[in-house]
């Protein structure tokens, strides 16, 4: 969090709200439970990180897009049994449709894209910076509304989509000044899983559920994992098979075991290769067990984590060349990820790399005299149709003017004194130097 303010406390109850108790009762200045508000100093943050995702996307020749927060809920209808849409803050609106404030960016991205249809020219790069929803249990790094940074690459089937978005990822860490022995990406493709099913004769229709409950490895414990894989139908044998391979950390033991003409061996291997050539080899490595939470990946998948294992993961994405025809459309290849706000502030703040952004202004006017609110005025809009960022400030004492000019770290201070002004000069400060002295006003500029 930009704040350190997740706290592990118990929910406490949501406070009765009638009509009649309103008027009385003081308000709860903090916002919903889960949610942020962003003074100036969370705000600068904010968009620093901001602008070096736009930054990012920029390099990598990406449009930015942008959709609603507020969504059908038959777009996030999905029967994998995944954790996202059982936090989902649905609600009917006051005309009866089932509406969301949707948990991911994703599924908006391929509504637009199926309605785009033939017109839009394949492949296309979009990205988007936006707010989601989910109704979690709270835990450092986890709340009810973050935003997401969504890169996604649309109609290219080959490893170079996943590898572009690497390296994405991968530029943003070194932009905020994260190396690779910070972070890691792990790498891995649900077609690892696919032919581990295929091996014990387990049909697809059990595949996507399987990866959700798969997923959850390390987040319950493996009795309970077993148990439900059974209960999907899946021989003891095959759980016992499935979990030997999620535990493989190498590519040479992977193709060992699945072959090298395997799909997922192949897209590997080339992935792997090509990050060699971009130069990002020391960030990514092979590992099995990741798997992802969503339904909808089909290919490759990955995740970035901080190499000292105290936070969740930081952004994750992976293939999804399915998720259009869900929705009626043709199948149209698709690879992407998601890069929340809330993680990366944390490892930031753990690694003192948070920058220090204070306020920044170029001038402040201050008249000397009530008299001259008058020449001040004129002078400080003068400096701003040039384009200079001007406070204008007056009733206060000199002393705190000079404090004021400090905090928000302007470069000069103009005074508009009586004896000055009538001779058409004011007196300057130039903060840094403290040097000072008479000019035309008509030269300020
Ligand atoms: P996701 O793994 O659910 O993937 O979320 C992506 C990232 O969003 C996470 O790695 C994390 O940084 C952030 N995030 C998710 N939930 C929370 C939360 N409750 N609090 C704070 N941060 C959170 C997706 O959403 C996919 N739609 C990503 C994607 C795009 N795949 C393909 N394209």
């Amino acid at each position: 969090e930009y704040a350190d303010d997740a706290g592990g406390s118990p929910e406490p109850p949501a406070a009765p709200s009638s009509a009649a108790g309103r008027e009385s009762s003081v308000i709860d200045v903090n916002p919903p439970r889960g949610t942020r508000d962003f003074p100036p100093e969370e705000m600068r943050l904010r968009n620093w990180l901001f602008d070096n995702f736009r930054e990012v996307a920029r390099i990598l020749s990406f449009e930015e897009v942008d959709f609603p927060v507020l969504e059908s809920e038959a777009l996030f209808i999905r029967k994998a049994g995944e954790e996202i849409t059982q936090q989902l803050y649905n609600f009917e609106d006051k005309g009866g449709r089932r509406v969301v404030l949707r948990p991911e960016i994703t599924p908006s991205l391929a509504r637009l894209v199926i309605k785009q249809g033939k017109s839009a020219s394949l492949p296309l790069k979009w990205f988007t910076i936006g707010q989601c929803w989910r109704y979690e249990r709270m835990t450092r790094g986890r709340r009810r509304e973050h935003y997401q940074w969504n890169m996604d690459i649309i109609g290219v089937s080959r490893v170079r989509a996943e590898a572009e978005l690497i390296q994405a990822i991968v530029m943003l860490f070194e932009r905020l000044g994260i190396s690779s022995l910070d972070v890691g990406i792990r790498v891995s493709s649900r077609k690892v899983l696919q032919a581990v099913l295929q091996m014990y004769a387990i049909p697809d229709h059990l595949f996507t559920e399987v990866c959700v409950i798969v997923d959850k490895m390390g987040k319950i414990t493996r009795e309970e994992m077993e148990k439900e894989l059974i209960s999907t139908g899946v021989s003891s044998e095959a759980v016992k098979g499935i979990i030997e391979v999620l535990s493989l950390k190498s590519l040479s033991k992977l193709e060992e075991v699945l072959g090298s003409d395997n799909e997922a061996v192949a897209d590997l291997k080339k992935l792997f290769l090509l990050a060699e050539h971009y130069g990002y080899s020391n960030w990514i490595s092979f590992d099995a067990s990741v798997v992802r939470g969503l339904a909808y990946y089909t290919g490759i998948v990955f995740e970035a984590f901080d190499r000292e294992g105290k936070l969740r993961a930081i952004c994750g994405g992976g293939r999804y060349d399915k998720l259009l025809s869900t929705f009626g459309s043709d199948d149209i290849p698709a690879c992407g990820f998601g890069f929340g706000d809330a993680v990366i502030v944390e490892l930031l703040r753990e690694k003192g790399l948070v920058p220090d952004l204070a306020r920044q202004a170029d001038d402040i006017v201050f008249p000397l005299d009530e008299e001259l609110e008058g020449p001040a005025s004129s002078i400080a809009s003068s400096l701003r149709k040039r384009g200079r960022s001007v406070d204008l400030v007056e009733d206060k004492r000199l002393k705190w003017v000079f404090k004021h000019a400090e905090r928000i770290n302007a470069s000069r201070l103009i005074l508009v004194g009586n004896s000055e002004w009538r001779r058409g000069m004011v007196r300057v400060k130039i903060l840094s130097t403290r040097e000072e002295y008479e000019i035309k006003v008509d030269e300020l500029g």
